[in-house]
């Protein structure tokens, strides 16, 4: 657009007129979203939360496009409830072929019968029976059972489940006779 020629300063006048529209534009959704972050934190009540905020004006509106997010913190896994979570992996993770064990339905004979032997086991260990089954799936070496061969049980364990999963494993067998 062409300025007006009978103003003394026409470039100034226009630029002017430009900044103040760029602080409208940008200030006003800036005070929107402040205001909607500042209420929505400001009554929400403990717990770890993440706020991701982006406010986009573009030169064509003024209306603010805000978006929030809430992250609740984490939810507890099914440990609570190990049974059936448990059954699944021990009979998924393989070791129902080689072991006994009740609750899982499994009549493995290559291993310890894992009904009875883990608690005389953990006494001769002296460890606490959840720590001395969780030793015996990560790191089999560390006991072995009497009557029973090093090296058969596999030594993998600790890096294909996960550690959730060892922990169901572990819930599953030290209550699941
Ligand atoms: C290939 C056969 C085999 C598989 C598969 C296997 N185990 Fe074993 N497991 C053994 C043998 C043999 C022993 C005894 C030797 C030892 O203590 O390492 C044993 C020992 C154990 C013990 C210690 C028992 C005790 O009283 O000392 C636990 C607990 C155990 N296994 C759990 C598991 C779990 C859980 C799985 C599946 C994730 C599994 N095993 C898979 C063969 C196996």
């Amino acid at each position: 657009m062409a300025p007006p020629r009978n103003r003394p300063k026409p470039i100034v006048a226009v630029g002017e007129v430009v900044m103040w529209v760029l602080f409208v534009l940008l200030l006003f959704p800036a005070g929107v979203v402040g205001w909607a972050v500042g209420h929505y934190t400001g009554h929400q009540g403990g717990g770890t939360r993440t706020v991701t905020v982006s406010a986009a004006a573009p030169a064509t509106t003024t209306t603010p496009a805000a978006t929030t997010t809430a992250k609740a913190a984490p939810t507890t896994t099914a440990a609570a409830a190990p049974t059936a979570a448990g059954k699944a992996i021990f009979t998924s993770a393989g070791c129902a072929a080689c072991h006994t064990f009740k609750a899982a339905g499994a009549t493995g004979k290559i291993g310890p019968d894992l009904d009875t032997a883990p608690a005389i086991d953990a006494k001769k260990d002296n460890m606490a029976l959840a720590a001395f089954v969780r030793e015996s799936i990560v790191s089999p070496n560390a006991f072995i059972a009497p009557g029973f061969t090093k090296g058969l049980m596999p030594q993998t364990f600790a890096t294909t489940l996960s550690k959730a999963k060892i922990d169901t494993l572990v819930s599953f067998i030290v209550g699941g006779k």
